[in-house]
């Protein structure tokens, strides 16, 4: 049976959400150059979306990271199974995030993304659950707080599928 799945942020408020970032991004960041870091996969859209409304220059680069957080008992640590192609030391860089759940992930990335020295990091994320929060995360440009619900699309997949919806849709697994 296709899964249900409802709109839940729509393509427009999405688009209209970025362009406030990318201004608030472009002004923070004035005579600046930053370094987007994409966290595969969920990232990608968000990040070219953003990247292509920054007013500043920008330069890319990709990781993936896999946490052992989710339902399992060591949130111990992160394996990285793509690292970044260059060096982030002294550039201004902003972690680019799908979204922020329990905040396993970024703990412990920011950290490691740390000791390479770069002049500043920051981090944005589409989309925060705040309430399923188990570790501190500082995030500095929020797309939007949901509550607890498992969602899909621009990026985001269940299970590998709808990282090409063009909104993010509420999915019912139970039906
Ligand atoms: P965490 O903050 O370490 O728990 O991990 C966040 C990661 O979990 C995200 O980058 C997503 O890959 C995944 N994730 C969390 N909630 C959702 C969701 O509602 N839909 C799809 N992926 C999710
Ligand atoms: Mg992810």
């Amino acid at each position: 049976m296709r899964d249900k799945i409802t709109v839940m942020i729509s393509e427009k408020e999405i688009n209209k959400r970025v362009r406030e970032i990318a201004k608030q991004i472009s002004h923070d960041y004035a005579k600046k150059e930053i370094r987007l870091i994409c966290i595969l996969k969920g990232s990608i859209f968000y990040t070219c979306e953003l990247a292509k409304r920054l007013t500043i220059p920008v330069t890319l680069d990709f990781m993936k990271v896999s946490s052992y957080g989710s339902g399992t008992e060591s949130k111990g640590t992160i394996e990285i199974q793509k690292d970044l192609d260059e060096s982030i030391e002294g550039l201004d860089v902003i972690v680019v995030e799908d979204i922020i759940d329990s905040g396993n992930t970024l703990s412990h990335l920011i950290p490691l993304l740390k000791e390479r020295k770069p002049a500043s990091i920051g981090i944005t994320t589409l989309l925060d659950k705040p309430s399923r929060r188990e570790a501190e995360v500082d995030v500095d440009y929020v797309g939007f707080e949901i509550e607890d619900r498992f969602v899909v699309g621009y990026g985001l997949d269940y299970d590998q599928s709808y990282r090409d919806l063009p909104y993010i849709g509420e999915i019912r697994l139970d039906e």
